[in-house]
């Protein structure tokens, strides 16, 4: 295994389809600008939309379509699509954070291993807010200060650093192939939870985090 004999002392989260399944109102809310424009999208394509920005998201969709658009009306389709979300997470709550991942943070936590997210959604504040767990962690990345985007390793690196645990012994979980390739490129072990094919390239691939031993029996 990648690391081997390393002591982990980190863990690093993503957020939307990790820690809750956000990653379902992000595609729900693209689906209904994509429908508005006329534009074909579906789950396959969302895939690929998977921790990326909510501009890179918005071109990724409109190469399905012949319209072309200024740079001031996509700002306003993404305005738009962020609408959509922001309404669909007012509901969120604590009941919505995934199987097993209470479990883990607080596994974690007696072991004083440190615990961080890294997602570089702008609304990754009111989530873990709505799920009570916004001081559950030591270090939440302010992606706002972050300049690329996964697949660039910038933002678990950021997180690393916030948690003062050196990359290399860190673990980086994730539901998305950009997400994947950060953390693999960021020299951390990286686990794929969620759709095996999107997370093919992880070290450790899990179906969720359901079962917290998965991840307590790396450290
Ligand atoms: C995460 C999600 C993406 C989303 C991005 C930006 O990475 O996986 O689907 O596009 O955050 O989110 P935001 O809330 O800022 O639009
Ligand atoms: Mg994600």
């Amino acid at each position: 295994m990648k690391n081997k004999g390393i002591k982990y002392k980190g863990i690093i989260f993503d957020l939307d389809g990790v820690i809750t399944d956000t990653a379902e109102y992000h595609y729900l809310a693209w689906k209904k600008l994509a429908d508005e424009l006329n534009i074909y999208f579906d789950r396959k394509i969302n895939e690929n939309l998977k921790g990326v920005s909510r501009l890179e998201s918005l071109e990724i969709i409109l190469k399905n379509g012949d319209k072309v658009f200024s740079d001031e009306e996509k700002h306003y389709l993404a305005d738009k699509k962020n609408d959509y979300y922001k309404e669909m997470i007012k509901k969120i709550t604590p009941q919505d954070i995934l199987p097993g991942v209470c479990d883990l943070i607080n596994n974690l936590k007696e072991r004083e291993i440190k615990i961080a997210v890294a997602s570089v959604s702008k609304n990754a504040k009111t989530v873990l807010d709505n799920l009570g767990l916004l001081d559950s962690f030591d270090y939440i990345v302010d992606a706002e200060k972050i300049k690329n985007g996964k697949p660039d390793p910038e933002i678990f690196l950021n997180a690393a650093d916030g948690i003062k645990v050196e990359p290399c012994c860190c673990i980086g979980i994730e539901d998305s192939k950009a997400g994947i390739e950060a953390i693999n490129r960021a020299g951390m072990l990286s686990v794929g939870v969620g759709n095996p094919e999107t997370v093919e390239e992880a070290d450790i691939i899990l179906k969720d985090l359901s079962n917290p031993s998965d991840i307590l029996n790396l450290i």
